[in-house]
């Protein structure tokens, strides 16, 4: 076996390592196996790697793990690690983790709450669950109004991330569509997915939140930290349903859990 760091013709093998991966956490449990488009994947590995690190574990040479983290300043975030069913438990998992690991003050990672073996790896370096991330889902019955207004992004993720943004806003840009109501931003792609939604105070990210949901055409999905009460509510009053496997958002002492944030997903936070 061996590591090697990942490139772009990688993509396909990452996808289907993924797949297989995250099939042996639900499957087994009984639950639906998420299958994001391969486009939507595709696009967020590539940002991933174009502003972070990834390596791939080749086995006869073929991909049987991978794993990908990015930083911005001292605030690291570990993106994906994924090894195929019938590689784990042999420690590819651990040596990838060890070659994505760098050097930060603050680390991050959001794991699936069913999965024992991810939350004893990171739990064993220092990240432990601060929160869940609970995933709401369904067509919102909302009326709310805001207004819009140009918004400091920068001063904004300051309180609500903790850390600088502005090259994942790029990427943000690209493929969603962004509104600014002075003290908050909302993003909404164009399959139903909202997030990042972020504000410079849980009541402000709330807004942004009620005013994007009152205005969706059809069924969105939002991920909202559970230490981000006011958004938590928000989904609820809008009669989103809850998804049944909840995320869990890992911190490493001096991290701080979101508490004005809807993240954009599990890999790009
Ligand atoms: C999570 C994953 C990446 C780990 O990779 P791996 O190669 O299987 O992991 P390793 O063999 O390096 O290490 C697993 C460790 O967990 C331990 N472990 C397994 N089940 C455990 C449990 N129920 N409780 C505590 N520890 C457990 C193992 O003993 C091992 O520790 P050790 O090396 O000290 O013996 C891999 O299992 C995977 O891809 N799972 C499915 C997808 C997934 O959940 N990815 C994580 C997304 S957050």
């Amino acid at each position: 076996m061996e590591l090697r760091p990942t490139t772009d013709g990688d993509l396909p093998a990452l996808y289907a390592t993924f797949v297989d991966a995250v099939d042996t956490v639900f499957g087994p449990r009984g639950f639906d196996t998420p299958s994001p488009s391969v486009e939507g994947f595709a696009n967020l590995q590539r940002h991933v790697l174009a502003t972070g690190v990834g390596y791939v574990a080749e086995e006869s040479d073929e991909v049987i793990g991978f794993g990908s983290a990015w930083s911005r300043g001292d605030d690291w975030f570990l993106a994906c690690l994924f090894v195929r069913g019938r590689a784990q438990g042999r420690g590819v998992g651990s040596m990838l983790l060890d070659a994505v690991w760098g050097d930060a003050r603050r680390r991050r990672t959001v794991t699936d709450a069913i999965q024992p073996v991810s939350n004893v790896l990171y739990g064993r370096r220092g990240l432990v669950p601060a929160t869940p991330l609970l995933t709401f889902e369904g067509v919102p019955r909302l009326s709310a109004g805001a207004a819009e207004a140009r918004a400091d992004l920068a001063a904004i993720d300051a309180v609500a991330y903790g850390f600088d943004r502005t090259i994942d806003h790029r990427y943000w840009e690209l493929h969603a569509r962004r509104t600014e109501w002075g003290d908050a931003y909302s993003y909404a792609f164009p399959r139903g997915d909202i997030g990042p939604v972020a504000g410079t105070t849980s009541a402000a990210a709330a807004r942004a939140l009620a005013a994007e949901l009152a205005r969706s055409e059809g069924a969105v999905r939002v991920r909202v930290p559970g230490s981000a009460r006011e958004l938590v509510e928000v989904a609820l009053r809008a009669e989103l349903r809850l998804g049944p496997v909840p995320g869990l958002v890992l911190l490493s002492p001096g991290a701080e859990a979101p508490t004005a944030l809807a993240p954009s997903g599990y890999m790009l936070f």
